[in-house]
């Protein structure tokens, strides 16, 4: 059987009221330019945004990393840029880092994820746009459905999932190349977790079924602070995750969710708020924030998609929503000071280290304190 590929690649190329969300009108150009110029290299697409950031997912036989596949998103992205400068949005091209294109946009800000699949009789899957974030926010919910009965049930019940996954993790400090590291669920679960924990560091950017071989989970990896070596934007990361079957089922995807884990991001990048499931196409509100993510459920067949459904977007996660809220709020209340706001190490570009490099000169050393 013919293999289909799922590509979704996003950026922020501009964005109404700061960095709020994209306007009608650079929607429909990005829409309208996958549509006319993409329509014989893909079978299918859907555009949608969370805050500030654009998504194009498409569907097409032309395998992951695509020249021509990715040269269409960035060219829908340079036309979108166009309509983002003549309306006077903010931040328009934001996240095109490069001036030409090259081969692929991975390492030229727009995020990417992409799984090459044999489509299964039946072929349901997840594709997460999250906004005020960085890659590493998915880390968390990943270890979960994949490692934890206690989110992820199919572990104990479903045969299929017993077996375990295979985690690909990245290193992205690693910027000269890719440096990746293969461990195995459930044996190097602690493993998996000793990595995970940082999330600023160790990605996630693949999970395979161990059952099958099967892969279910393809994440998007790119730190636009190492790509641009200054403060350009969060990386606002994308993520694709295959379900049911030899995966976990979609509610087992979605559990983690609930927690509204702290991740970095929020106002300005700088500081750590609770990850909000939000409604697809939401806007950003509080404090350039909260940290927020959307769900679209997707089925497809010969690369054809169904109509989405919007997965946060149920009474139940209303009830989280207002739980994250309270947490947002929570932490805010403290500010700039400890947890609040990031650590040196992910500051180091901005106008902090100009100040603290004028403080040190004042600094002295005393032999008695007075
Ligand atoms: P159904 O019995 O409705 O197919 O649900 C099975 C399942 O996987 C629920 O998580
Ligand atoms: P984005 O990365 O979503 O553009 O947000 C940048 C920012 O500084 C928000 O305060
Ligand atoms: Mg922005
Ligand atoms: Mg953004």
């Amino acid at each position: 059987m013919a293999k289909i590929t799922l590509s979704v690649i996003k950026a922020d190329i501009g964005s109404i009221g700061g960095h709020l969300k994209p306007s009608q009108k650079l929607i429909d150009t990005v829409s309208n330019y996958i549509e006319t110029k993409g329509k014989d290299l893909i079978i299918d697409f859907h555009i949608c945004h969370t805050g500030d950031d654009i998504a194009i997912l498409t569907t097409h036989k032309r395998g992951v990393l695509d020249t021509k596949i990715h040269k269409l998103c960035w060219d829908a992205f340079i036309a979108g840029t166009e309509v983002a400068k003549s309306q006077g949005l903010y931040g328009a091209g934001q996240d095109l880092l490069k001036d030409t294109f090259s081969g692929n946009v991975r390492g030229m800000g727009p995020a990417v994820a992409e799984l090459e699949i044999e489509e299964r009789p039946a072929e349901p899957f997840l594709m997460f746009v999250a906004d005020k974030t960085e890659p590493g926010a998915y880390n968390l919910p990943l270890y979960l459905t994949f490692t934890d009965p206690m989110y992820c049930p199919g572990l104990i019940l479903a045969p299929s999932l017993k077996k375990g996954f295979k985690f690909k993790i990245m290193d992205v400090e690693h910027t000269k190349a890719d440096k990746v590291i293969e461990l195995n669920s459930p044996e190097e679960m602690y493993d998996i977790a000793a990595l995970l924990r940082d999330n600023g560091r160790f990605i996630v950017q693949g999970i395979w079924s161990r059952n099958s071989g099967k892969k279910a989970v393809a994440a998007s990896t790119t730190r636009l602070h190492n790509i641009a070596g200054k403060y350009v934007g969060k990386d606002d990361p994308v993520l694709l995750v295959r379900c049911q079957h030899d995966f976990p089922a979609t509610g087992e995807i979605i559990s983690p969710y609930t927690i509204g884990h702290y991740v970095a991001g929020f106002m300005r990048g700088s500081h750590n708020g609770p990850l909000m499931p939000v409604k697809m196409n939401s806007t950003i509100s509080f404090f350039d924030g909260p940290p927020s993510v959307g769900c679209l459920a997707f089925c497809v067949k010969d690369g054809k998609l169904t109509e989405p459904v919007d997965v946060f977007d149920h009474p139940y996660w209303d009830w989280v929503r207002e739980r994250v809220s309270a947490k947002a709020d929570e932490i805010r209340r403290q500010g700039f000071s400890g947890a609040a706001m990031l650590p040196m190490s992910e500051l180091e570009y901005t106008g902090i280290m100009e100040t603290l490099e004028k403080l040190e000169k004042k600094f002295k050393i005393i032999k008695k304190v007075d």
